[in-house]
């Protein structure tokens, strides 16, 4: 079977760009940035991106190109038959899982963008608005509703293949959240008392950084980049030979990291324009969609022109960010089903779509019904994203780093990255040793702090 590329260089940057700036963007950076020293965070961030991030996602691109395979195929040829070809096959099932949750947000953006359209927010008291979540999420149909419908999006634009369905919609859908973005920025910074919102962002405390935040940074930008997950390997998977790797991956870590502070210059001004205290507004779900529809309202003008096209926009944002987070986490999937076993596409993403559904609704359901379904005193999805995040993730990195820095042949590296010798490569030296001994002891650390381990010192 033919297997498709993408189309141009700056089509495979967006499509890569696409899952990377997602849900993580909007609601985890902004806190953790303004929460852990604002500046300073960010600092100890683009280093955690430049030593960590790069060099792992570069490998991924690397095998991923180098195999034209999906994830546990590349991993399988680059093995040599041996067990490192689990690393693949482990990136493949973490990004499914990842998946199963990650739609069930995506469709509660979908249901919040609804509610800002047709003003539903109007005249709502404020403390109400967890309320209006508490029982959208328990409902056992509506979130269904939108959850099959956030699906099947997603599996329209898979089947209909990797240049007119992911090129394609990233090519519309990226340009489209840099403007949203710009836009509601903009719009957050004119309001009064923006100042004290761009301060708590941006001024560098460095008495509130410690270990832990050292360790969140870095998890923060594995999560954000998309790594170890498959997910830029089998993007990569469809880059010519041509395509500049580091300069690729440099880019994707540019417009990740971009989106992500400019987050925080729209959640911020608008939090302290009502005078509310940042460390109120909690984070993930409960900023999302507790906090900001209330904070958007008062800020804007309950009910107002202004309020409804920023609520709108806001949330559009946000389901186009998970979107194409989705899509990219859905196609590792479905490469790894259709070549692995030979269905063809179509086939193969119908079938990681029906598993989708079940599991989806499953973790969906877990607000409602099935909120007695527990493990661990978890819910399905917290279940799911506790599993897939804390545990799955740092691992994979850590195994992945370990594979390119120590394992992979060094010559073919050399000469993947640099385009069989078209490209200088000064940095390949940094490179390499960054994998072979910062990001396994890095991730190391991140892997064990999340599981728990160092708990027991504090
Ligand atoms: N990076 C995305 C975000 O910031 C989420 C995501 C997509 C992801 N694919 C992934 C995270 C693979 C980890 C691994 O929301």
């Amino acid at each position: 079977m033919e297997r498709e590329n993408f189309g141009s260089k700056i089509g495979a940057v967006l499509a890569a760009a696409g899952s990377a700036v997602g849900l993580g963007n909007v609601w985890r950076f902004p806190i953790e940035t303004g929460q852990n020293g604002g500046a300073a965070f960010i600092i100890i961030y683009v280093l955690c991106i430049l030593l960590l991030g790069l060099p792992i996602m570069i490998s991924e691109f690397l095998i991923g190109r180098y195999t034209h395979a999906n994830t546990a195929g590349a991993y399988r040829i680059v093995s040599n038959g041996s067990p490192w070809k689990w690393v693949g096959r482990m990136g493949v099932f973490t990004g499914w899982f990842i998946l199963c949750y990650y739609v069930v947000v995506g469709a509660w953006t979908m249901h919040y963008t609804f509610l800002s359209v047709t003003n539903a927010f109007y005249e709502v008291p404020a403390q109400e608005y967890e309320g209006i979540f508490d029982r959208f999420v328990a409902n056992p149909w509506v979130p269904t509703l939108w959850l099959f419908l956030f699906i099947g999006v997603i599996h329209y634009v898979i089947t209909r293949g990797v240049q007119s369905g992911i090129e394609r919609s990233a090519k519309v859908m990226m340009p489209t959240l840099f403007v949203l973005t710009i836009f509601l920025a903009i719009c957050s910074i004119m309001l009064p008392g923006a100042k004290q919102g761009i301060e708590f962002l941006l001024r560098p405390d460095w008495s509130k950084v410690d270990s832990t935040t050292i360790l969140d940074a870095m998890g923060q930008a594995f999560y954000s980049l998309s790594l170890a997950m498959g997910c830029l390997c089998t993007y990569a998977s469809y880059f010519d030979k041509k395509t500049p790797l580091a300069k690729s991956a440099v880019n994707v870590a540019v417009i990740d990291t971009l989106i992500a502070i400019m987050a925080g210059f729209i959640i911020f001004p608008s939090v302290f324009n009502i005078g509310m205290n940042p460390n109120e507004v909690g984070a993930g779900a409960g900023l999302t969609f507790v906090s900001l529809p209330n904070v958007f309202q008062q800020a804007l003008g309950d009910g107002s022109f202004l309020a409804v096209i920023f609520s709108t926009a806001f949330y559009f944002l946000l389901f186009v960010a998970a979107l194409t987070s989705a899509i990219s986490l859905h196609e590792v999937a479905t490469a790894y089903v259709a070549e692995e076993f030979g269905f063809t596409r179509k086939k193969g993403a119908t079938i990681v779509t029906l598993v989708v559904l079940v599991l989806g609704t499953l973790c969906s359901l877990s607000f409602g019904p099935l909120s007695g379904v527990t493990l661990f005193g978890r819910n399905i999805f917290s279940l799911f994203d506790d599993l897939s995040g804390r545990i799955l993730l740092p691992l994979g990195g850590m195994l992945i780093s370990i594979f390119a820095g120590w394992v992979l042949d060094r010559k073919l590296y050399r000469n993947e990255l640099s385009n069989a010798g078209d490209l200088c490569t000064p940095y390949f030296k940094l490179l390499i040793f960054s994998l072979r001994y910062i990001a396994p002891l890095a991730i190391g650390l991140v892997f064990l702090d999340q599981v728990g381990v160092f708990e027991v010192f504090k």
